[in-house]
């Protein structure tokens, strides 16, 4: 099976709202896939279609194989789910929830309780078996509902959110967990607004944006698209660039060439953003500090103990050029320069701002 979720023009109507528009997404079997989106955009929605809580008002899809609509028992046997709120029976023991999980399955008696206490142990909650899930924190409640998802064995995992509201650590036991899970075979579908875990976890992310699909690659490639997109908006500005760092190559003295000729290479290559430069230089001093200090072009000028001096420059015709010029007119010497890659967050804000 190549792929382990596959949607066809799923939909999904509340009366008059159109809250999943004909969404055609493929989710590859065996990895971990981050389902984005602002809120409202149609993420639970989805998952509740896929996970066979909800019927679709179009289209279809096919889980771990099965069609959604034909085979809901076989998908539900196929699948663990997480739930954005979690919904155990809160007069119930932790221990009662999960064996009543393990019934639904038909587990055996003797599997039940040996896997049960392997999964209570594994996310640290064996603890508190024997207490009432309504006396539980929010982040035990969390590994409580954990657990129970994954009584079954499931080859296919929906976690909705399932890190929110949990204690750093606590958080990294369940990123921990997903991992493991994953490397056991199973395939998972995160739902976060955490681009930090997104950018740890994920093989593949898909950004949905008022039901549609907006967006739909690996991290680094989602990354690259914007690149490619900012470099295409730009690409007036970057030709007067790439003319003045040709200038100051001619002009500077050789010590600062190599960082130079860096920029104007990687201008060539897709991995520049202006945006952000980050640099090393020889014989800094106050003076020179504080002219780009008062550049009204530059920005969160940083020195950082290893000497690096990170800064965000405007999005203007050579500003980066007039940077490097200062730098070298202030008798600077530059031994590295580097760009950065703009973060998975900026990615999220850039699609999601776009006009369906
Ligand atoms: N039962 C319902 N009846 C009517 N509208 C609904 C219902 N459930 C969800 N919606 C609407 O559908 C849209 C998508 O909701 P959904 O819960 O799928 O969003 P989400 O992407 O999971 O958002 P969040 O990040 O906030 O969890 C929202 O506008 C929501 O108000
Ligand atoms: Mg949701």
């Amino acid at each position: 099976m190549k792929y382990a979720i596959e949607t066809s023009n799923l939909t999904k109507q509340y009366s008059d709202f159109l809250a999943v528009d004909a969404l055609n997404m493929k989710v590859r079997d065996k990895t971990i896939f981050g389902f984005l989106g602002p809120n409202g955009a149609g993420k639970t929605t989805t998952i509740k279609m896929l996970t066979c809580l909800i019927l679709p008002t179009g289209g279809t899809a096919n889980v771990a194989g099965y069609d959604v609509l034909k085979n809901p028992d076989e998908v539900r046997q196929q699948i663990g789910m997480v739930p954005q709120l979690v919904s155990l029976y809160a007069d119930l023991t932790v221990k009662e929830n999960v064996y009543l999980c393990a019934d639904y399955y038909g587990l055996p008696t003797d599997l039940k309780e040996s896997r049960a206490a392997e999964l209570m142990e594994m996310v640290d909650i064996k603890y508190a078996e024997n207490k009432m899930v309504k006396q539980l924190s929010g982040g035990m409640k969390q590994k409580a509902s954990v657990v129970a998802s994954l009584i079954h064995q499931p080859d296919i995992l929906f976690l909705d959110e399932p890190t929110i509201g949990l204690d750093p650590t606590t958080k990294r036991v369940l990123w921990d967990l997903v991992e493991e899970l994953n490397s056991d075979g199973r395939t998972i579908i995160l739902c976060s607004h955490d681009m930090y875990e997104v950018e740890l976890l994920c093989d593949d992310v898909g950004i949905i944006n008022q039901g549609s699909l907006a967006a739909f690659d690996t991290p680094q490639g989602l990354k690259d698209t914007m690149i490619n997109e900012i470099k295409e908006e730009r690409s007036p500005i970057n030709s007067n660039v790439s003319e003045a760092l040709e200038k100051i190559l001619e002009e500077t003295d050789p010590e600062n060439k190599k960082a130079i000729e860096y920029i104007r290479d990687s201008m060539g290559d897709n991995d520049l953003n202006l945006k952000e430069l980050s640099v090393m230089i020889n014989n800094k001093d106050e003076e020179m500090l504080n002219h780009l200090y008062s550049l009204p072009i530059v920005h969160d000028v940083t020195e950082h103990a290893s000497g690096r001096i990170t800064m965000d420059i405007d999005d203007e015709d050579d500003a980066i050029t007039k940077v490097i010029a200062d730098i070298i007119e202030y008798g600077g010497n530059i031994t590295s320069i580097a760009t950065k890659d703009p973060s998975l967050e900026e990615v999220f804000m850039r699609v999601t701002s776009k006009k369906t």
